[in-house]
């Protein structure tokens, strides 16, 4: 069991800023804290071994631990106002869409406290049914449906409290029927009037003391209260727009969650403004009750995008206190760096933790004198997108598909026992419904030096971050090039600009997610001479949005296409924080090979191969990369499955946009049959995908020229850059890296 977890409020820090740190020691234990700079995070016995060098630092010190907890679920909030105590009989009323109802109580509707037994609430009992209760602050009652609501179909729900009668009616009417009719339920009871407390509305939770719980799985759409008793048969009517004429006068608030979608807020449309917020960020933009199928996308016909999507374990801050804070010399070198804590020294790392950030170059040193001239860009959009990835914990085909034994290691058991953590984009919630959104401020257990993924291939199994540590360890301790370290947030905050200094931009093994303005800035840089080493495979795949005001948080659409753990739903194509079109960058008419020279092509996780060289390799354009290689296989060894080609290939195909001078250097064989074509590339499933049948599946290296001098080198494996530290770096997959970062360094313009 992990003791020690926590997380940093950015990825990247320039000097002179200031990083905060935050901590939950799970014992309340007292732990030690220091800043080192990571160098190698592969604790591989085959490798270089794991390498990091201690930065002077304040926070070098004991600090006092303490637990810290994560309150997950998504909820909204309406804040107390004086027009809601002088409620005498009204009617509560909204369209639901229920996923999970029979996971226990839920809350939908409520101005209510739980300790306080004071106010009403709509909610789905412990037995699935639609319920409504009100309380006078001495006891509460309750009256049920008497019947089970279906889950993922759409009810209207309503309660109705009238004082004159002193009863509570509950009405749970299915808005799409069927010959037989079982979840048409209604029921009426005596119940005291409510005592109004003062606090806030709350929506898919129940409020208690100072907090909440029972949190919704589903959708809400549309709820209203009515400062009166409708009778049941005029409930219908609330949910029509416009509005009839003789409802208008009595309603109290009307909320319209297609209004400010982009944004955390939720407007009511009513005369009293009882404007609300999210909290922990709720899916926006899903399709509404009345959704017909006329408009796929939700600003054209923002009425019929009128719910959001809540789900018991959605994250967006984990809010946690600051634990320590570090302001970085401003003469401090751009690199990966983490806070390292630890509080014992057991050998399965579950008591220490590594918080990754980057020093970035500082802000406005563009093109000074003495700067590197090369950037490391770490994908940092990637890692958020695989953030406490948990597919495999569960996955009952993870084994077959990787073709081994699944091992776990502590940090894996842990996220299985603390849900709370939050999930990764290519997880499902609780109910079954896609993540669409993923933070970095959270702890991120895979996102780690020494942490090996299920998803790496055998040996070294690396993805993401701690394998981009195989090429910056090579960039260190065996070319001894300087460069500097940006960041996916940075290029979509600053765009071409954050590139122009640089004479080379390298990649990490697997840059997937983008943003437009991302993707534009790179197209800049390569059109205006930049030159791009490309040391990766599924690179440029997915278009994302960043959150137009919250930090930290991108949003992905699993639209149309592509190798993908959950679809969005139709109508769901569009992001909710930007109005973007979503899904893969292939589907949007930017396929990455217009930008790399190569695009995805086969996948597969057990053992990787070696390359061949091509006749491309011999032309005279790129034969100077291979000065001093010999014999024509390439990479047939390594720590990530034992060769430089593997896990996810890209290949050239110049209908897609390869450039139609690029050659094709190398080109790999002999895959696995595990390594399969993926899913885009056919449209009638065709008997032969596997490695051994497919002569697609195979990773293409490539080389091409750019407008103004540039130029742009692709491997098209994400085993690569585990091949160059093999036999103590002196091997061809690096000499030839190594050849090509030394001619991109050099100014003089390719033909
Ligand atoms: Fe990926």
């Amino acid at each position: 069991m992990l003791k020690l977890i926590g997380y940093a409020d950015r990825f990247s820090v320039a000097p002179g800023e200031t990083i905060r740190f935050m901590v939950s020691a799970l014992e309340d234990q007292p732990y030690q804290a220091e800043i080192v700079r990571l160098i190698h995070g592969d604790a591989n016995p085959e490798g270089p071994g794991f390498k990091s060098e201690k930065v002077p630092s304040g926070a070098e010190a004991a600090h006092v631990g303490r637990r810290q907890d994560i309150r997950a679920g998504s909820w909204a909030r309406v804040p107390f106002h004086l027009r809601l105590k002088d409620l005498h009989s009204f009617t509560v009323a909204a369209m639901i869409w229920p996923t999970t109802p029979g996971k226990g109580r839920q809350g939908l509707i409520g101005h209510w406290d739980e300790e306080a037994l004071a106010g009403w609430l709509l909610e789905i009992d412990g037995q699935g049914r639609l319920a409504a209760r009100v309380g006078d602050g001495r006891a509460a009652v309750e009256v049920g449906s008497g019947v089970k609501l279906h889950p993922s179909h759409w009810y209207l729900a309503a309660m109705i409290y009238d004082a004159a009668a002193g009863t509570l009616t509950v009405i749970q009417r299915p808005v799409t029927a069927y010959g037989v009719v079982t979840d048409d339920g209604h029921a009426a009871q005596a119940a005291p009037a409510p005592l109004i407390p003062d606090c806030a509305i709350t929506m898919a939770a129940v409020r208690s003391g100072e907090g909440v719980g029972c949190h919704y799985n589903g959708r809400i759409d549309s709820p209203r209260l009515i400062a009166k008793a409708l009778p049941p048969e005029r409930l219908e009517g609330l949910f029509l727009q416009p509005l009839p004429a003789d409802l208008t006068g009595s309603i109290l608030a009307a909320w319209d969650f297609a209004q400010e979608i982009k944004t955390t807020r939720i407007v009511d449309a009513g005369p009293e403004g009882l404007d609300g917020e999210i909290v922990n960020l709720p899916t926006r933009a899903v399709r509404g009750w009345n959704w017909d199928g006329s408009e796929h996308c939700w600003w054209r016909k923002p009425a019929h995008y009128g719910a959001i999507h809540f789900h018991d374990d959605d994250i967006y801050d984990a809010g946690w206190q600051e634990d320590f804070r570090w302001t970085v010399p401003d003469d401090l070198r751009s690199g990966v760096y983490a806070a390292h804590l630890w509080s014992g020294d057991a050998e399965d790392g579950t008591e220490e933790d590594y918080i990754p950030f980057f020093v970035r170059p500082p802000r406005g040193a563009s093109g000074k004198v003495g700067r590197p001239r090369l950037a490391f860009l770490a994908p940092t959009a990637s890692y958020m997108a695989y953030a406490n990835d948990q597919s495999h914990i569960d996955a009952k085909d993870a084994e077959m598909v990787i073709g081994r034994l699944l091992a776990y290691q502590p940090s894996d058991v842990f996220l299985y026992d603390h849900p709370e953590l939050g999930r990764s984009l290519y997880d499902s919630h609780s109910d079954g419904s896609g993540v669409a959104y993923s933070s970095r401020l959270r702890p991120i257990l895979n996102l780690r030096p020494k942490y090996s993924s299920w998803l790496g291939a055998s040996g070294s199994g690396l993805w993401q971050f701690n394998a981009d540590t195989h090429l910056t360890d090579w960039l260190e301790s065996h070319v001894r090039e300087p460069f500097d370290v940006i960041t996916d947030e940075d290029l979509h905050a600053e765009g071409y600009e954050l590139l122009r200094p640089y004479q080379c931009i390298i990649t990490g093994t697997h840059p997937e997610y983008h943003t437009v303005r991302m993707w534009d800035a790179m197209k800049s840089y390569l059109d205006l001479g930049g030159r791009l080493m490309y040391v990766a495979a599924n690179g440029w795949y997915w278009r994302i949005a960043f959150h137009e005001s919250l930090p930290g948080v991108i949003e992905v659409r699993r639209a149309e296409d592509g190798i993908r753990t959950w679809f969005a739903d139709p109508g769901e194509y569009w992001h909710s924080f930007t109005g973007e079109y979503g899904g893969l960058w292939r589907r949007q008419g930017r396929p990455p090979n217009m930008l790399v020279g190569i695009g995805f092509m086969a996948q597969g996780f057990d053992v990787s191969s070696h390359y061949r060289r091509q006749p491309g390799s011999f032309d005279p354009r790129a034969s100077w990369m291979f000065e001093g290689i010999e014999g024509e296989i390439i990479g047939d060894f390594g720590l990530v499955g034992g060769g430089a080609a593997g896990l996810e290939l890209d290949t050239a195909k110049y209908a897609l946009g390869t450039p139609p001078h690029a050659l094709v250097l190398a080109s790999s064989e002999g895959h696995s049959d595990l390594i399969m074509l993926v899913n885009e590339e056919f449209g009638v499933v065709p008997p032969n995908l596997r490695g051994s049948e497919h002569p697609d599946v195979r990773a293409d290296m490539v080389f091409f020229e750019t407008p103004n001098g540039g130029a742009v080198w692709s491997t098209g494996s994400i085993a690569w850059c585990g091949s160059l530290s093999w036999n103590g770096y002196d091997n061809n997959v690096s000499r030839l890296t190594g050849n090509v970062l030394r001619r991109f360094l050099d100014p003089r313009p390719f033909a």
